[in-house]
């Protein structure tokens, strides 16, 4: 039985607030840590079929033009060599995920320094790799542009927004800003490298793989290999880490699939981390030109945003930088304007929370300029321009817990005890505070799981992916909390194609649209007991493997006498999302050290306060607002890449060059959810969290380090040689 809804209306019921087992929300531990911890979760690549042959990618040595000639004798005469795969089908689809649709050429052509061109296959890893180093390859090559700045940029016109005269409102302004700020090329680098491991009996194909979305990508799959959807059968239980990367299928499970069908064993293709740097798709660069206008109040009165992004020129992904531009703030007068420039660097897509992760960020830090420049708290210039209704369209917010986040974060940061710039000197140290909103769209994607319920326990059969942010569990306590069980009698089975189609795991629509389906199938479940219980649904109690109904209780397994319940949930987003704005909502507060010597910045302590609806497992959504503020110390301090000048390629292509934060960059971090409820997203009221700690988060350490110094960065990342001066 499958129980479908699609959410066309707001469900304010608050039925899950009324379950008896009360597990839901709980900080429980992750179902699979154990396994984690001991080496016993295995990622894709350390399955170990019979008979598996190795394959190593090779990447173009040339930013644009054709591949003319591949001499492979060489390659094929070392030992343990198979064959060497040259096969168009290989980079049908970019390094680039879910935006990557439709043919594209190769791999004889090459548009990117580091496109994967060939695959050796060889009985051993370290074989394949010798060889792949013994191709001659001989180009034809183009000159082509690199730098997004040397180029005439494409201005789609469905990008641009405008409303009211902005140039007007700045000249009228009491106070206003005009800044310009740049981002550099940021990558997701997930700890699990991407791998593929492909097996083909008869002509079905298994690929074991690091991915984040199944459904979608067994689709892709099949489309690059020219098989039908039947005919693929995907496998990632376990996966490292995606932050976007793993979104989409990529060149090694394609390259895997053909060298496996071709060589009649079975093939892995696993990416070194220099090769993750070249392959897998990157956060486009950006400058962002933001413009405000207020008056003496404070009050806005024109808002600009302006991006220039960069792509290759056939990918249709654009980093949606001013995303959240529109509905965060009120203002009479504005404009939104984006630019693509097509240029050959590595094909850019989806990393950690694309557009407001860059967008919220400098945005937030432009304020602070604002907030400066007109002598107001900054806390209290977001205050005066909250709007009541979503600006331009006159929707009502689902929810906009906005300012309740600044000021409770406000309040229990100590923010009261900010001062002027250079005013706090502790030996070397300049210390600041700074701070910054957060914002993140929200989204429901269509989801299924299956269900069932036995004298043992239930069980849920979902093709949705935990990449470590806590599926699993959270699964787990949605259908313990709807069956009255205790978590420990529910198993969690994610990640194969062979369950029903969820929506994966990718922007923080995961955990509620995946759950939702799961919640659907347990409502089907409760309606069959409570009519044995002669009840409704409303008035049955499930607690502890026991139905009650007033006076009358009774064991699951009596009522079951030996009959298994399976249900299958079915969610569809509806019109819900089209009636109010719908975003999650928070506030970070930065505290920071800035040496007078040497320009080093040190977070010294951050909090971030959170409203994004139903918090389903209060310890796996901390650690997701934990992970995202702490990548936003790498967005202000670290993270970003340099492209050679003359090539587009990634010249820091390891965690040495690319420094992520670590420990000893990561200091006391706080997180505060506020309760929240958003019926708009559906019966649980639960919205995404795992983006949403890195938006803006950077914002609020740059804007410390002024207040620390008086030093503004407007090219990040903030290095000492830029905060220095
Ligand atoms: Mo996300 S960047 O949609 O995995």
């Amino acid at each position: 039985m499958t129980r479908h809804r699609k959410i066309d209306h707001p469900d304010n019921d608050n039925r899950l607030d009324s379950m008896a087992q009360g597990v839901l929300g709980k900080p429980v531990d992750r179902l699979e840590g154990p396994l984690k911890v001991s080496g016993l979760a295995t990622y894709a690549s350390e399955a170990r079929p019979s008979g598996m042959a190795h394959g190593v990618l090779v990447r173009a040595t040339i930013t644009k033009g054709r591949v003319v000639g591949i001499d492979r004798q060489a390659a094929l005469a070392l030992p343990g060599v198979m064959t060497v795969i040259t096969d168009p089908r290989m980079v049908r689809y970019p390094a680039q995920g879910m935006a990557g649709k439709g043919p594209k050429a190769g791999p004889d052509v090459v548009d990117y320094h580091g496109q994967p061109i060939a695959l050796v296959v060889a009985e051993g890893f370290e074989q394949a790799r010798h060889a792949a180093k013994a191709l001659r390859i001989t180009y034809e090559e183009e000159p082509a542009p690199t730098d997004p700045d040397t180029v005439t940029p494409e201005v789609p016109d469905a990008k641009q927004k405008a409303q009211g005269d902005l140039d007007a409102a700045i000249r009228d302004a009491a106070f206003s800003v005009d800044c310009t700020y740049t981002t550099p090329t940021l990558m997701a680098v997930a700890m699990e490298p991407h791998a593929a491991i492909a097996e083909w009996d008869g002509d079905r194909v298994t690929v074991r793989a690091a991915l984040q979305m199944l459904a979608s990508d067994r689709k892709q799959l099949a489309d690059a290999l020219g098989v039908g959807p039947e005919q693929v059968r995907l496998l990632a239980p376990y996966v490292g880490g995606g932050f976007g990367s793993k979104l989409g299928i990529a060149p090694e499970a394609v390259a895997a699939a053909i060298a496996a069908k071709e060589l009649g064993v079975p093939v892995s293709v696993a990416l070194t981390r220099m090769q993750e740097f070249d392959i897998t798709h990157r956060r486009s660069e950006s400058r962002q030109r933001v413009l405000l206008a207020a008056g003496a109040d404070g009050v806005l009165t024109g808002i600009g945003h302006e991006a220039l992004v960069s792509n290759l020129p056939d990918s249709p992904f654009s980093e949606p930088v001013t995303q959240a531009t529109p509905f965060t703030y009120q203002a009479a007068h504005r404009r939104i304007a984006h630019r693509i420039a097509r240029v050959h660097r590595s094909c850019a897509g989806s990393v950690r929370a694309p557009g407001e992760a860059i967008g919220v960020t400098v945005f937030e830090a432009a304020l602070d300029e604002l907030a400066e420049a007109a002598g107001i708290d900054p806390v209290e210039l977001r205050l005066r321009n909250i709007p009541d209704r979503e600006p331009g369209t006159g929707r009502p917010y689902s929810v906009n817990r906005l300012g309740d986040c600044l000021r409770e974060g406000a309040h229990r940061f100590g923010w009261n005890q900010r001062r002027a710039p250079k005013e706090r000197l502790e030996g070397e140290w300049f210390i600041g505070m700074g701070m910054a909103a957060a914002v993140r769209v929200n989204m429901l994607i269509e989801s299924r799981a299956r269900v069932t319920l036995t004298e043992d326990g239930a069980k849920v059969e979902t093709d949705m992916t935990d990449i470590g942010t806590g599926t699993y569990t959270i699964l787990r306590q949605i259908a313990a909390e709807m069956l009255g069980l205790p978590v420990d009698l529910v198993e969690v089975h994610l990640g194969d194609t062979d369950f029903p189609p969820a929506a994966g795991s990718g922007g923080s629509f995961g955990a509620a649209s995946s759950g939702t389906s799961v919640y659907l199938a347990c409502e089907d479940i409760r309606a069959r007991i409570a009519e044995r219980m002669g009840c409704t649904d409303a008035e049955l109690r499930l607690q502890d493997g026991r139905a009650s109904f007033r006076n009358d209780t009774r064991e699951l397994r009596e009522l079951l006498a030996g009959e298994v319940l399976v249900a299958e949930g079915h969610v569809e987003p509806g019109d819900a999302e089209k009636q109010a704005r719908q975003a999650t909502w928070g506030a970070h507060f930065a505290e920071v050290a800035v040496s007078r010597h040497t320009g080093e910045v040190r977070v010294r302590r951050m909090l971030g306060v959170f409203a994004c609806g139903r918090i389903l497992n209060e310890k796996t959504a901390r650690s997701q607002c934990l992970g995202g503020m702490t990548f936003g110390i790498g967005m202000a301090l670290t993270e970003g890449v340099e492209h050679d000048p003359r090539t587009g390629h990634i010249v820091n292509r390891d965690l040495a060059g690319y420094h992520l934060p670590s420990h000893a960059d990561v200091p006391e971090q706080d997180v505060v959810f506020l309760p929240d409820r958003d019926g708009f997203a559906g019966p649980m009221q639960a919205k995404g969290i795992g983006e949403l700690g890195i938006c803006g988060a950077g914002g609020a350490v740059l804007n410390a380090i002024y207040n620390a110094c008086g030093v503004r960065v407007r090219d990040l990342p903030a290095t000492p040689d830029k905060v220095m001066p």
